[in-house]
């Protein structure tokens, strides 16, 4: 489970909730909310769900839409904030992990003003930081500069 999500959830949310992973992957954060007690659910390319195009849940509104490691990769980023932010409830939170461009070990274009720009219309509370992650994979085992972006959907 992503530490700083989990760190957020227990700041944010004092009861289980619902939430939705952009770019779930293998979907180990989903299956640690839902064991938790939440309820959770992933989309992803792998489970043919192209996020370069607008995806709505029939599970929405959630109080929390979460995406890890996404981002970046992602061309119509327009589009993808737009998909986080028509699957959540009035005032539920966004929170996304993704690379910064000054991160040596990916190719990202993304920094703290683009992301604050993609954000500032539609969400309120707003915060972007750079935090520095060692990623712990076999064969990786190296440093990243993460950009950690919190906000909140607004009334
Ligand atoms: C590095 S993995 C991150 C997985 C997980 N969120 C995590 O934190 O471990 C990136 C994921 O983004 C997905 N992805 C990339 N482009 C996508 C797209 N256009 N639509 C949906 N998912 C995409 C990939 O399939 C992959 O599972």
């Amino acid at each position: 489970m992503n530490k700083q999500l989990e760190k957020f959830i227990q700041l944010k949310f004092e009861k289980n909730a619902s939430a939705l992973d952009l770019g779930a992957g293998d979907f180990e954060d989903v299956n640690f909310l839902n064991r938790a007690g939440w309820k959770c659910e992933g989309v992803d390319l792998k489970t043919g769900v192209n996020l370069e195009k607008p995806y709505f849940s029939k599970s929405a509104p959630f109080d929390l839409v979460f995406s890890n490691y996404t981002l970046h990769k992602i061309s119509n980023k327009e589009v993808f904030i737009k998909t986080a932010y028509n699957n959540l409830k009035k005032n539920g939170w966004l929170f996304i992990h993704t690379f910064d461009k000054s991160d040596e070990n990916s190719n990202s274009d993304l920094d703290e003003k683009r992301v604050s720009a993609l954000l500032v219309s539609r969400f309120k509370n707003i915060k972007v930081v750079i935090i520095d992650i060692f990623d712990e994979e076999e064969g990786h085992k190296h440093w990243h500069k993460v950009l950690e972006v919190t906000a909140q959907k607004n009334d």
